[in-house]
């Protein structure tokens, strides 16, 4: 495994790897989930790349960049273990050099959910990940469901600039007790991380009404409220069910529906999701 912070050292080793590639970006802090990104690319290319990079154009004003947990010699040493060929750690002013403007925004589906809560954090991913794709030339790009949203903004931007690469979504990983992985999950008390199960709890209720034969997004909206305000420790941040493509907000499920939501767990932000 070859890992280096130079963007030209990293375009050079890059160059010099024939056949596909698939590229995972990350921001470390690296777990079982990123892990199973990871896998799925070594099964499928020649050649894994992966990204690790807190991008702090995605994080806004007062939240969690400076405290985001930062593993890197942990993360490599995983990676190493994975059969990974190529990392790149960079610094924020190798990414964002000095006169930097230059942005890519999806417009409308940055719009709704976590784009409402959190506004330019969709733009700061897409650049960033437009980024990645213009410096690792990757054939795939893997990336977690357990994000919909973020897949869903990557994924037009990828139609919309023609970007030749194909997008890879791979399923959410979970704890033994339903809890998604995040790395966020490390911010969680013991007491806390018991009551982050709720998250799970909320969007299976609201499936199993769903698979019971409820169609109307306002009654299934209201399950996962509900299930959330029993956790004395949970406070819904939003709750949606939306269209899968479009993201918007569902009055009647015809065909597919995306359940997901962004709750806080004293001070910690999580998002899960489920589609049905
Ligand atoms: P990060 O949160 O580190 O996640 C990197 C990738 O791992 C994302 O595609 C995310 O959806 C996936 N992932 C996280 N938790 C997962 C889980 N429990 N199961 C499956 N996949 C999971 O997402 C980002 O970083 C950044 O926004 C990034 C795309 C790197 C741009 O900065």
């Amino acid at each position: 495994m070859q890992a280096t912070s130079s963007l030209s050292d990293l375009r050079e080793i890059r160059s010099s790897m024939k056949g596909s590639f698939g590229l995972v970006p990350t921001m470390g802090a690296l777990h079982a989930g990123h892990a199973s990104l990871v896998k799925r690319a070594r099964a499928e290319c020649s050649y894994v790349g992966v990204s690790i990079f807190v991008n702090p154009s995605q994080f806004g004003a007062g939240e969690d960049l400076y405290k985001y947990p930062r593993t890197i010699s942990r993360d490599l040493e995983m990676l190493e273990g994975l059969g990974v060929d190529l990392v790149w750690t960079p610094a924020a002013e190798t990414v964002y050099g000095e006169g930097f403007q230059t942005w890519v925004t999806v417009d409308e589906l940055s719009a709704f959910l976590e784009g409402k809560s959190r506004p330019g954090h969709f733009r700061g991913v897409a650049t960033i990940v437009a980024k990645l794709l213009n410096i690792f030339l990757p054939d795939k790009a893997y990336f977690g469901q357990k994000d919909a949203q973020q897949t869903a903004v990557i994924g037009r931007m990828i139609q919309d600039l023609n970007f030749p690469v194909e997008l890879v979504v791979c399923p959410t990983v979970r704890d033994g007790d339903g809890l998604a992985l995040s790395s966020r999950n490390a911010y969680l008390s013991p007491s806390e991380r018991k009551a982050a199960t709720v998250l799970y709890k909320a969007l299976c209720a609201a499936k199993q009404k769903y698979e019971d034969g409820e169609r109307n997004a306002e009654l299934l909206r209201r399950e996962m409220r509900s299930v959330i305000r029993s956790e004395p420790l949970a406070i819904e941040q939003y709750v949606s069910v939306a269209d899968p493509n479009t993201l918007c907000e569902l009055e009647e499920i015809s065909t597919h529906a995306l359940l997901s939501m962004a709750v806080y767990v004293g001070s910690t932000r999580l998002i899960d999701n489920v589609v049905v």
